[in-house]
Parts: C-alpha cells; structure tokens; sequence
C-alpha cells in the first residue's frame, strides 16, 4: 500500500445495483486502497429499494471486498468525497449516450473541486446494455433479469413477486 492511501468513491443511485455497477466497482477495487460506494439519498417519490435496503444488497455484495465500503451520502458529491479524504471519483461508461451527462457532472465537479479528479471506466461488454433503469422497468413489467444483477437482488425482487404478484400474472 502507497504511504497516502489511494480513495476512490464510486457514487450512484443504485435503484437497483447492476452486474455493470458490480463490474466497474471490482475494477476499481483493483486500483485504490479504498472503495467507497456512496449511495445517493434524494427524494425519489417511488424508489424500488429504500436507502437501507441499498446499502445492506451492497454490503452483502461486496462483504468478502475488504477495500470496498458502503456508506450513503447527500448534499453535493465532491463535498462528501472531501470529507472521506477521495481523490477520484469513478463513474462507469457504457455508451456513448452516456457521455454527454457524464461529461457536464465531471467539468461541474471539476469547476467545483479542482484536485478531485473524475475516472471513467467501462465495463465487461456484456453488461454495457444494463440501466437500474431498464433493471425496474423489466421487473415491473414481469420479465426476467437473472444474470443482469447480483443474485442477492434478484432474490429480493422475486421475493416480492412472490408476495406481490403482478395483476395480469399467469396463474397457470
Ligand atoms: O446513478 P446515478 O443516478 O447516475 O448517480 C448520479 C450521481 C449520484 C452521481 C449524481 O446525481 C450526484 O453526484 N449527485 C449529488 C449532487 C451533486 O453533487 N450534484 C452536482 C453534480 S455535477
């Protein structure tokens, strides 16, 4: 380990985690000391996972990661990536669609905290399709997303399924 350790904060909303999000945060963790996950507290009217919910899937994802932690924040990012002494932010890029907003949220963080430097990363070519997104929108509509995150969400999700089935399920 480097005499100042290397800290990353990997910020997200994470409703819900994805296989991409686990993908760029193992990446990550390969590169710095410390990983902090840093899950966004806002005021989304109908969010899938509460905040606890979040950070407990992301534990329990990451719980043989001992560089990887969990924490939530709010307030402005660069603000909290101070306060945990971070000197990169890592944000994953999985088009060029996501480009333009990733762009503008690194300059404005940039403008805002010039030693905090944002890294790109992109992850495994199979998860570049995957959006918590798309994740809610599949879910809710009763179609499958094994394999696109990690199996403890997918428990969770089914679990609900299970005892919330959707109106027009097939009882047969
Ligand atoms: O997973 P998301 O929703 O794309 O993550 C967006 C996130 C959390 C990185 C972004 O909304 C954020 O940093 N919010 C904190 C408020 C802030 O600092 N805003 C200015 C960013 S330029």
């Amino acid at each position: 380990m480097s005499a100042t350790p290397r800290i990353a904060v990997c910020p997200g909303s994470f409703d819900p985690m994805t296989m991409g999000h686990v993908d760029i945060i193992e990446r990550a963790a390969r590169l710095f000391d410390r990983v902090v996950v840093a899950v966004l507290v806002n005021a989304e009217k109908a969010p899938l996972f509460s905040f606890d919910e979040r950070v407990a899937i992301i534990r329990e994802v990451f719980a043989g990661q001992p560089n990887v932690e969990v924490e939530t924040f709010q307030g402005l990012l660069v603000d909290y990536a101070r306060q945990k002494q971070a000197s990169v932010i890592i944000r994953g890029l999985r088009a060029v669609s996501d480009f333009e907003y990733e762009f503008q949220m690194a300059l404005m963080n940039r403008h805002l905290a010039p030693p905090i430097e944002t890294i790109f990363m992109m992850p495994a070519e199979q998860y570049t399709y995957i959006s918590s997104r798309l994740i809610r929108e599949v879910f809710s509509l009763g179609g499958q997303i094994d394999g696109l995150v990690p199996p403890v969400v997918e428990a969770r999700l089914m679990a609900r399924r299970k005892a919330r089935p959707l109106p027009n399920a097939r009882t047969t």
